[in-house]
């Protein structure tokens, strides 16, 4: 009950009626004695006016008179000279004088509460105006408790009351949380359970139908959002059975494909000169095919094996692949650079980094070798406290607009002849594999710069060696 909406609902109405409750009844209790306290004086004003018809009335009229007025004695000045009074005898003496022409707000609160704690059987005097300008002054004596018996009867009739309302406001504000809110929320809820259940039934998003205008904003939300999960999964799904699919046609046609190569070294040595002319052009097309589909294999398998790490020597990765590059470069006056220290040890997987620094010195070399102008790469490695940073930079032309704006998108970002556009992306893959980054540092008409970050603690990581 304490942890459900409408069950707090409820106490809190309670609580808070009761509240505003307390501030009304003081001033109202003050109120009470105040209006009581007039009315003894105008009934006792009343009573005095007997004495004007005669001055000697008999002391049974008089002590009649005093008892209907409720109090023991009545004195009414109606100007200097003249004054009227009845008066019978007090129990005890007089202990507090109460003024009623014009009093505070306060005094009469703060005599209130006195009058309501104090048990004694008291007797008091009460001065006022007289009604209808009757007079100047009117002063009665009369006994507290009966007053104090009135006051305590009207503040727990006060309080009964309020204790009801309080109540009965609580269950209808029960009620309509239960209706207005309770209720829609649980339908919400419900709705979102049975969807999470099978987010791919487009029947189960959920159709907006709370009359509460926040309640239905959140479902109209809620509406847009499952729309938007269960076109995205089955996308997601078409997209997947489509990889698979890829990734059975690209293997079958790289044998196709690795079967066809091997023919090419004996026609390349045919002495049909037209055969001659078209051989190397063929065996470039096969062997650009085999990459691709080599490309595709490896990047539809769904994640690369984590990376093996170890103490790695930088250089001596670099130096190889840049060896291999220089081969691949043949007659383009592509040139190359390493500035490494010979001692620096990355913790690394070799043979992954190995693939990374061969695609980023590759797409370099591509770059240069398609302006037929002489071009410079290098490779540079520092270390800091935290990380290895290692950048690949070449003088080349910097990226088309096409692979800027596609950067590590997959097939996406190629825009050289022949390339499928998957370099970039795997190497981001096995870079972020190592808990790493790599970055576009710089790209203008004066060359490119690749940045590789590796963290040095390798908290991200499985410990899969050492
Ligand atoms: N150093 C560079 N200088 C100029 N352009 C570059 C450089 N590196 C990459 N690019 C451009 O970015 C594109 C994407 O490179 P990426 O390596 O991802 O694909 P690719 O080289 O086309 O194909 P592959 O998957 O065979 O590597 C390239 O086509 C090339 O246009
Ligand atoms: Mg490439």
């Amino acid at each position: 009950m304490l942890n459900t909406l409408s069950g707090r609902f409820l106490i809190l109405t309670v609580i808070f009626v009761m509240l505003a409750e307390v501030f009304i009844f003081v001033p109202s209790v003050a109120r009470f004695r105040e209006d009581y306290l007039l009315d003894r004086l105008e009934r006792a004003q009343i009573a005095s006016l007997a004495v004007e018809a005669g001055p000697m009335i008999s002391p049974d009229l008089e002590a009649e008179l005093l008892k209907n007025a409720g109090v023991f004695n009545v004195v009414l000045r109606r100007d200097d000279a003249r004054q009227l009074a009845l008066s019978s005898p007090i129990p005890s003496p007089i202990s507090a004088t109460y003024d009623m022409r014009d009093p505070s707000a306060s005094t009469l609160i703060r005599d209130a509460m006195a009058t309501l704690l104090d048990t004694q059987p008291r007797i008091i005097r009460v001065i006022g105006d007289p009604v209808q300008g009757a007079g100047r002054l009117i002063e009665v004596t009369m006994m507290q408790v009966p007053l104090r018996a009135a006051m305590l009867e009207y503040g727990l009739n006060v309080l009964l009351l309020s204790a009801v309302i309080s109540v009965i406001t609580a269950f209808l504000l029960f009620l309509a949380v239960r209706v207005l809110l309770v209720r829609p929320i649980k339908g919400v809820v419900d709705h979102m359970t049975a969807y999470a259940a099978a987010p791919e039934d487009a029947r189960r998003i959920i159709a907006p139908s709370a009359g509460v205008r926040e309640l239905r904003d959140a479902e109209v939300a809620l509406q847009a959002m499952q729309t938007q999960l269960t076109g995205a999964l089955k996308q997601k799904d078409r997209l997947a059975q489509l990889g698979g699919a890829v990734a059975k046609v690209s293997h079958d046609l790289r044998n196709i494909l690795t079967a066809a190569q091997l023919f090419t070294d004996r026609i390349e040595g045919s002495d049909d000169p037209l055969v001659k002319r078209m051989a190397p052009k063929l065996v470039g097309s096969i062997s650009r095919a085999v990459h691709l589909c080599e490309s595709t294999l490896a990047f539809g398998r769904a994640d690369e094996p984590a990376p093996r790490l170890d103490h790695v020597n930088l250089s001596r990765i670099v130096a190889d692949v840049i060896e291999g590059e220089r081969l691949a470069a043949g007659d383009d006056p592509v040139s190359f650079a390493e500035d490494i220290p010979a001692t620096m040890m990355l913790r690394a997987d070799e043979e992954q980094m190995h693939r990374v620094l061969t695609n980023l010195v590759r797409n370099a070399r591509q770059a240069i070798a398609a302006t037929h102008r002489a071009g410079e790469i290098a490779v540079t490695a520092a270390e800091d406290d935290t990380s290895w940073c290692i950048r690949v930079a070449d003088t080349g032309p910097g990226l088309p607009a096409k692979a800027r704006e596609h950067l590590f998108q997959p097939f996406q970002g190629g825009a050289r002849k022949g390339g499928i556009g998957l370099g970039l992306v795997i190497a981001g893959d096995l870079v972020r594999g190592h808990g790493g980054r790599l970055t576009l540092a710089q790209t203008d008409e004066n060359g490119t710069v690749f940045e590789i970050r590796l963290p040095k603690a390798d908290f991200a990581l499985s410990p899969t060696n050492g």
